[in-house]
């Protein structure tokens, strides 16, 4: 790709034996505004180094530095160096090259041979997949397909919370109060109501408690109905999660959830005792974390049973021995932060040097309408009813701006859910995040609407023109500002890209998308496309929006969102 970071600083390399062409790029900026360059080096930087004033350097660069054909001009200005490029070849060379390449002008092979694991979503069993989820879930699968894009084999987990003394008490609240065919009838929902029974009248009788452990250790020991209950609850959930992954259509490469690693927790607490690891502390077994400032990681109860960070230490091995990963990252609220720091601290004094690649991306809270999702006994949020309302709600957007629109119901599909997904990658991870139903869904707004909208108006001028003429023009002839922003816009897609792999944060995706939208309508506003009288002019416009249109596509597809050509 044509990046102007790249080419400035090759060309100040060449003047400046101290420093790497990579050292100077670090210190090149974009102006804030137009008059001062398209790219500048601010020369203080260079002070120490070569020993002159900041006002010296730039003077004695602007008049020393090579010809090249990308910069039209060269000025020194209060000790900053500002590149004014030739807008003309610019122009050309991005918008061929995105043209011919389409996908391939972004995509890369730097990840080639790499495994990326990614951990993500990962609802728990016979509890409702409500909208907190959807945080995991969203961003889990926007960085898989970036790592994809990049060349990396992504493989993706669902590490479905299907173990756990929880489901003690769900057996024990079955006997107790459960009824089959009401459970066949209203799935999830049903266990959850006799899920809050059991935490109400435990509040009261205690040895419901003891009672749930044990039928948990029965679990644990093999005991056949123990068993069946719980695959049974399993398999009425996962056909729930099922419709939810549809309607997001989102894939996994592997299930395996908790009670994938009851067999291979044996050996793990082996061998933590062999390391000398583990100790007994009133009763249950841990590894001290005291001289790392934590609490201790409990690896079994009292009762010999395990522990979700004993699942995760045998899910971590397991992992490198199955996929030798380059990475394994863990995407889950930052409320869980203590317990990824000790479980991985805890891989680390087993000796084992992959520790430092296992990674952590915690992220926000998540509220809707300005109230926190209750995930207890009281209201919780589904994602699916989200899921739904946001399709209905577009559907009626729809009904009044296009009301001829061909299928229509499969369009607003896209759309609602791309609103949800947008809006739910929209802000940094870390930060907390409110959900707007009028926010999310202004197709003026800042929001996936807005961006697939913008897309579907560079479709429709593209379905105007003739593909089969010679696209060869000459650039020279677009001189706004307009047509200039657009494509410099558009070759900073592929370090938006490689940001946001490094940084695990889709959100350098959305924001980069809605400023792309907005370069694109307000040329679309201000411009002609089709009706110019210019022949150089007018096969530019329709090339630079091509490539928009091919920008546009590739990062909806990148962070999960459908790219539909009529809106
Ligand atoms: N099931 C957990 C939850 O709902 C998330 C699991 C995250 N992954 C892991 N390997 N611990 O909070």
């Amino acid at each position: 790709m044509l990046d102007i970071k790249r080419i400035v600083s090759r060309i100040i390399a060449e003047k400046i034996d101290e420093l790497t062409e990579d050292e100077i790029a670090s210190m090149l900026e974009y102006p804030p505004n137009p008059d001062m360059g398209d790219i500048a080096l601010p020369c203080f930087k260079l002070s120490r180094i070569l020993r002159k004033s900041p006002v010296d350097i730039a003077n004695d660069l602007s008049s020393n530095i090579t010809e090249d054909e990308h910069i039209d001009r060269v000025e020194a200005v209060s000790g900053y160096l500002n590149f004014f490029l030739d807008k003309g070849i610019f122009i050309e060379k991005i918008v061929t090259k995105v043209t011919t390449e389409q996908e391939r002008y972004v995509s890369s092979d730097i990840g080639k041979g790499k495994n990326i694991v990614i951990d993500y979503s990962s609802p728990n069993i016979a509890k409702p997949f409500h909208f907190g989820h959807l945080r995991s879930t969203s961003i889990g699968n926007a960085l898989y397909n970036i790592f994809e894009f990049l060349g990396y084999n992504s493989i993706g987990i669902n590490h479905l919370g299907d173990w756990g003394t929880q489901f003690g008490k769900l057996i024990v609240a079955y006997k107790k109060w459960g009824d089959k065919e009401r459970i066949e009838k209203n799935g999830i929902s049903e266990l959850m109501d006799i899920y809050v029974k059991y935490h109400k009248e435990a509040e009261t009788d205690p040895s419901l408690d003891d009672e749930a452990r044990a039928w948990f250790t029965e679990m644990e020991k093999g005991n056949e109905e123990a068993l069946e209950l719980w695959h049974w609850f399993k398999d009425i959930s996962l056909q729930e999660f099922a419709r939810i992954y549809n309607i997001l259509d989102m894939k996994f490469d592997s299930y395996a959830g908790e009670s994938f690693y009851n067999d291979k927790m044996g050996p793990i607490v082996e061998e933590l005792n062999e390391k000398g690891l583990l100790i007994e502390s009133e009763g249950a077994h841990i590894v001290d974390l005291e001289k790392f400032d934590m609490p201790p990681c409990l690896i079994l109860k009292k009762d010999g049973s395990t522990l979700y960070a004993t699942r995760d230490i045998a899910a971590a091995k397991y992992r490198k021995e199955t996929y030798d990963f380059e990475k394994c990252i863990y995407l889950t609220g930052a409320d869980q932060s203590l317990h990824f720091k000790q479980f991985f601290k805890v891989i680390d004094l087993m000796g084992y040097d992959w520790a430092d690649r296992l990674i952590h991306a915690p992220f926000g809270l998540v509220s809707v309408e300005g109230e926190k999702l209750a995930s207890r006994a009281g209201k919780v949020i589904l994602l699916e009813d989200v899921l739904k309302e946001a399709i209905d709600k577009t559907l009626k957007i729809i009904e009044e701006k296009n009301p001829n629109l061909e299928n229509k119901e499969e369009i607003a599909e896209q759309m609602g859910v791309g609103a949800v997904l947008f809006s739910d990658l929209s802000s940094n991870r870390i930060k907390d995040i409110s959900f707007s139903w009028n926010e999310m869904l202004n197709f003026d707004g800042e929001t996936g609407p807005y961006v697939q909208y913008t897309h579907a108006r560079a479709c429709s001028v593209i379905s105007r023109t003739d593909d089969d003429i010679d696209y060869t023009f000459d650039a020279s002839h677009l001189k706004t500002s307009e047509e200039y922003n657009l494509v410099k816009r558009i070759s900073f897609f592929p370090s938006r890209i490689t940001e946001a792999k490094d940084a695990l944060e889709p959100s350098i995706i959305t924001r980069y998308l809605v400023d792309l939208a907005q370069d694109f309508n307000r040329f679309y506003h201000n411009h002609s496309i089709l009706n110019v009288e210019d022949e150089n002019i007018k096969k530019g416009r329709i090339l630079l929006t091509k490539a928009t249109k091919i920008t546009l596509e590739i990062g909806l597809k990148l962070i999960g969102l459908k790219a539909p050509n009529r809106v």
